[in-house]
């Protein structure tokens, strides 16, 4: 979709179809009142009417802000891709709720054909903004630009959450790292298996040991001259978790696919980071690992010694992602030694069981920095909550064979005692410059919601884009 800024008024703009949002207070005073009144629209929140006689599409919206308007494009698009229009306008809304606005476009419009035998393509074309004076182009502009770039990058997660664990498999994902880093330039390092023995990543290796795609370490680096900041960004990349000897139900099984979308996530973050050429030097590691059964699975019963030296006990195979994030921080964090580090991961069902299937969880000892995130959330259209780590819970993961066990030993606040468990792998130095985001429940969606289609969201990516722009000036 093109999304064009015009510094123009709406009537002197052609285009196939109008583009107008009414509040329910509005609704009186419009043009075509007794047309919309037959028509039983009431201007609610993402109520749609087509007018195809006056060439006008009109949606609710409940009030003027950043959600409604994201929903309410969202809607628009869904709308005018059923039709046979190729180009539509609309006025700017307010400075604030513009990038909103242009997210329901270029999100809302998003939808992932690559498995169909006939691709639909929307007649949906171009996108006419009528700039409005009294504002600021330039800044309207920069709004369009930045927007373009995260959406897109946001789009790029969603594409490589969709695939199948056939096509991206570990090594498909390094491939896909290396072309991003041809083409936005940035550096990239891939470990094979034999790499990961010599950084002594034992518990990744053991992940990965049944399948036969084995697994990969992804470090992509964008090294700006004088950076303000340097952060690492670390992503769980199951590409398919089976759960492994401690076999997942058949039905739990299903969408494990989008087991990869924290590595994913951090790859469309680095994307979007150096197209808008911010000042930051970023670090975005992958573990890119696939959990299957085999002969020379590892077992319940296991005990592995991490990157860090601290040995495991495995109590469940399926608690896989902690295993593979504890050597990819450990690795990071040797390697790279940075003012953040955050990490991104399907991690566990319990958090969508604390917080429900649209949130990201928040967890880590700063609470300062957590809150932080949840309003840059907030601003960037993603629904984020802190769980809370106290010290009973973390007694929860105490083994008497190793020093660590990979699940508690209590069935309740699993999405906790499993970033209490990555706590174990934070240098001592790193603990209040790190936040864990449990994406279980947020990363995925098999019914649309928001600006989602069917498939990965890119959850984190809008998130951390706006936290990084706010707080890394
Ligand atoms: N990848 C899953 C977590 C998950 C579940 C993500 C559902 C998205 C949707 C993770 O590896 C896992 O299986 N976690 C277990 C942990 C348990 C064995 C302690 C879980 O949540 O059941
Ligand atoms: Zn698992
Ligand atoms: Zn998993």
């Amino acid at each position: 979709m093109n999304v064009e800024l015009y510094n123009q008024s709406l009537s002197s703009i052609v285009a196939d179809i109008t583009i107008e949002f009414v509040t329910p207070a509005q609704l009186e005073s419009h043009t075509y009142a007794p047309l919309l009144s037959m028509a039983k629209f009431e201007g609610k929140s993402e109520q749609i009417c087509l007018l195809h006689e006056h060439t006008l599409i009109v949606c609710g919206l409940d009030d003027e802000s950043n959600d409604e308007y994201r929903m309410a494009m969202t809607s628009v698009i869904k709308a005018l891709q059923n039709t046979n229009y190729t180009s539509a306008k609309l006025c700017v809304p307010k400075e604030a709720y513009f990038h909103a606005a242009l997210e329901g476009i270029l999100l809302g419009g998003y939808s992932f054909q690559d498995y169909k035998s006939k691709p639909k393509t929307p007649s949906l074309q171009t996108l006419f903004f009528a700039y409005n004076s009294q504002y600021d182009f330039d800044h309207f502009q920069s709004i369009l630009n930045q927007t373009l770039i995260i959406s897109k990058a946001t789009n790029f997660v969603r594409d490589l959450v969709n695939q199948t664990p056939y096509d991206m498999t570990p090594q498909a994902m390094a491939v896909t790292a290396q072309s991003l880093a041809d083409s936005n330039n940035l550096e990239c390092t891939i470990l094979d298996t034999n790499g990961l023995e010599d950084e002594k990543m034992n518990a990744m290796i053991a992940v990965g040991r049944a399948s036969v795609n084995p697994p990969r370490l992804i470090h992509l680096a964008y090294k700006p001259n004088n950076p303000k900041k340097v952060i690492t960004l670390v992503g769980k990349g199951l590409t398919y978790d089976s759960g492994g000897l401690s076999l997942k139900a058949a039905t739990s099984m299903v969408t494990m696919k989008m087991d990869k979308a924290g590595g994913c996530a951090v790859m469309g973050m680095i994307k979007a980071i150096s197209e808008l050429k911010l000042d930051i030097e970023v670090h975005a590691f992958v573990g890119a690992v696939e959990n299957m059964i085999g002969g020379n699975a590892y077992k319940p019963d296991d005990v592995l010694r991490a990157k860090n030296g601290k040995t495991i006990e495995v109590r469940n195979t399926d608690a896989e992602g902690r295993l593979v994030l504890a050597d990819v921080l450990g690795y990071a964090q040797e390697y790279v030694k940075a003012d953040y580090i955050f990490d991104y991961a399907t991690l566990t069902g319990a958090c969508m069981v604390a917080l429900g299937p649209y949130t990201t969880g928040v967890m880590g000892h700063n609470e300062e920095l957590k809150r932080s995130f949840v309003d840059a959330g907030s601003f960037a259209g993603e629904y984020c909550g802190i769980l809370p780590f106290n010290r009973q819970l973390k007694k929860l993961i105490k083994s008497d064979l190793a020093d660590v066990c990979n699940v508690s030993s209590k069935p309740y606040g699993g999405a906790i005692t499993a970033a209490l468990f990555l706590d174990n792998f934070i240098d001592e130095d790193m603990k209040d410059k790190w936040v864990h985001f449990d994406i279980a429940g947020s990363a995925y969606t098999e019914s649309a919601w928001d600006v989602h289609t069917y498939g990965g969201t890119g959850a984190g990516v809008r998130m951390t884009l706006e936290w990084l722009m706010q707080y890394c000036k």
